[in-house]
């Protein structure tokens, strides 16, 4: 026997640090969002720690969303995206699954369920998905995704920005968020974005772009690092 006992509940966040939700204009917060406070159910050590090893489960490997194979090249502008996966006390958090999904350089998704008119480009994969190393770091070589429109009455379009998910160190331990580009004037108007009351902690969700003196003439480059949890915890979006 052990006196070991997982945590269940982390202190509240401070206001304003999450997305206030269901979003005017924006259908699937509404059905997204649940009507009730979640129930609260203690968690086993195996649910808090496990399984190990996540990236065994989930195959990864696609990091380069841009040039499927040898003239086989995504249209668009070519960049790198890469940080790092870090917990509240700024430690690294290796092996986490960091997956990545956005539209194509046109705003269109490469998924079923995007009827708009813009095209599909037959290059581009437009999801990847890889595990943090053992600083913590991860890295996607793809395109800056274009803008699409919100199909509502009153539409308002969607800036161009990279849809994330982050699991690990266990398999309940999720962040879905999403990355916006430095300086997009939709940026400004994004509903999702602005959701998110506390300037702070909206810029946390603003990726920082490296100088071209750094990065050479490839690819334009873009640090994201993703905080997990506490008071400087990357916003879910
Ligand atoms: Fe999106």
């Amino acid at each position: 026997m052990t006196d070991w006992q997982p945590p269940n509940r982390w202190p509240p966040l401070p206001e304003g640090v999450q997305p206030a939700v269901p979003i005017d204009g924006y259908p699937n917060t509404w059905t997204f969002t649940p009507a009730s406070p979640p129930y609260s159910r203690p968690l086993t050590r195996t649910e808090a720690t496990g399984p190990l090893e996540l990236w065994r489960k989930l195959p990864c490997g696609d990091n380069n969303l841009a040039v499927l194979a040898p003239g086989k090249i995504a249209l668009g502008q070519f960049i790198r995206i890469s940080g790092r996966i870090l917990g509240e006390d700024g430690r690294p958090v290796p092996g986490a699954i960091v997956e990545l999904w956005q539209a194509n350089t046109a705003g269109r998704y490469a998924h079923s369920h995007d009827d708009s008119k813009a095209p599909v480009d037959p290059h581009f994969l437009g999801h990847g998905r890889v595990f943090s190393d053992e600083t913590g770091g991860y890295t996607f070589f793809t395109i800056r995704p274009g803008a699409y429109p919100v199909p509502v009455k009153d539409t308002w379009w969607r800036p161009p920005h990279v849809h994330f998910s982050v699991v690990g160190p266990s398999s309940l331990s999720r962040l879905v968020t999403q990355m916006y580009f430095p300086g997009d004037p939709l940026n400004d108007w994004d509903r999702i974005l602005n959701s998110i009351h506390n300037p702070t902690a909206r810029m946390r969700l603003v990726a920082r772009q490296l100088h071209p003196a750094e990065v050479g003439d490839a690819f334009l480059a873009y640090q994201f690092d993703i905080v997990l949890r506490g008071a400087l915890a990357t916003p879910e979006a």
